[in-house]
């Protein structure tokens, strides 16, 4: 055989090359590419042609070593590679990768702060749709057909099917107090066959706003919502339960002050503030001198409500109030701008208690 048919076999020989572990690799190794191996034969004889071989053989003979070098790295990868995934696979008690812990949101905490507080004096969890009707975001809580809320500046209407985009009578809800209509509506069919007791429920939820996005405005936040309907609820069950909730929240110290306010399904209605635990009440930038900071609305349900949802006003009063989450989480985090809270930058959120 000739130098040059030899170099062609070797090539057709090494570009089949296999090795199913390390020692098929070795082997392979020491028969093609050691200095007793069959390419470096080559080499020791191609020293010894004439210089016309040498011109035509030298560039095969070349690219044959590079070739089987090439092989030889990639049947190694492949090797290594099937070793590891075995380990994987056979050693099933083997400590896992270490996961990086993620952290609760904000939100979240604050949310679930809330919900707890409220929890230990009675109240439990309500749930509602986010895309509701006028009816129980508007109509039975006592919103007159043209307020100012139904309009378009502050609701996002859902489109009608045919895509026409006019106001329809699905939207998202603006308010968490959508899910009390529900609430007051289901109580209202329990009393009717003959049932008795009372509601204390928290409703909390994402709520839409037709906002234009800042640092202190947003086109959604969260609330929780409260409700308490039962017979002979009065302004001062109301006070008191805020009070125990703002010292809950933000420390014994804390004092509350209500300020009259309207809300179409309160009556009375009222803002409540609570005193400034940045300055202590002396007065700072925080809450612009005044020594208090407002958290939340309130008020007596309006007659008006708990009839349009059919429970007897004469028999049963209650009272509501909402906070939106995000304000609670500034006061508690001093988070200054809003949509820090939408943006999803793991190097805020890391900041808060990890799970
Ligand atoms: N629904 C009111 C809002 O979204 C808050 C509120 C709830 C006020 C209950 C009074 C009573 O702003």
């Amino acid at each position: 055989m000739t130098l040059n048919e030899r170099i062609a076999e070797l090539t057709a020989k090494v570009e089949e090359m296999k090795a199913a572990n390390q020692e098929e690799l070795e082997a392979l190794r020491i028969k093609y590419l050691s200095k007793k191996g069959e390419i470096s034969e080559l080499f020791n004889e191609f020293r010894a042609v004439s210089k016309e071989e040498k011109a035509a053989l030298g560039q095969p003979l070349n690219r044959l070593r590079q070739m089987a070098e090439q092989r030889m790295t990639e049947l190694k990868e492949a090797v290594a590679a099937v070793a590891e995934s075995a380990v994987v696979r056979d050693d099933l008690t083997r400590t896992p990768d270490p996961m990086a812990l993620g952290a609760r949101h904000p939100l979240s905490l604050v949310r679930e702060q809330i919900i707890d507080i409220f929890s230990r004096i009675g109240f439990t969890v309500a749930d509602g749709p986010e895309v509701e009707d006028d009816k129980h975001v508007f109509g039975m809580l006592n919103f007159a057909p043209e307020h100012p809320a139904r309009d378009m500046q502050d609701t996002f209407f859902v489109e009608k099917e045919d895509g026409v985009q006019k106001p329809t009578d699905i939207l998202l809800r603006t308010h968490t107090s959508s899910v009390q209509t529900r609430v007051m509506t289901e109580f209202a069919k329990r009393l009717r066959n003959g049932e008795d007791g009372a509601i204390r429920v928290l409703c909390p939820g994402r709520v839409y706003r037709n906002e234009a996005i800042s640092a202190r405005a947003h086109c959604f936040f969260h609330q929780v919502e409260g409700l308490y309907i039962d017979k002979n609820v009065s302004f001062a069950d109301l006070r008191q339960a805020l009070l125990y909730f703002a010292k809950e929240m933000f420390g014994e110290g804390t004092d509350i002050r209500l300020r009259p306010s309207y809300f179409p399904f309160t009556e009375p209605s009222a803002e409540m503030d609570i005193s400034c635990d940045i300055c202590g009440g002396k007065g700072c930038a925080f809450c612009k001198g005044t020594g208090w900071v407002e958290i939340l609305g309130c008020g007596m349900v309006d007659p008006n409500v708990l009839e349009a949802c059919g429970i007897d006003s004469k028999v049963y009063s209650g009272y509501a109030f909402g906070m939106g989450v995000e304000r609670i989480a500034n006061l508690k985090y001093r988070v200054k701008d809003l949509r820090l809270f939408s943006e999803n930058d793991v190097r805020f959120l890391r900041q808060f208690e990890s799970c």
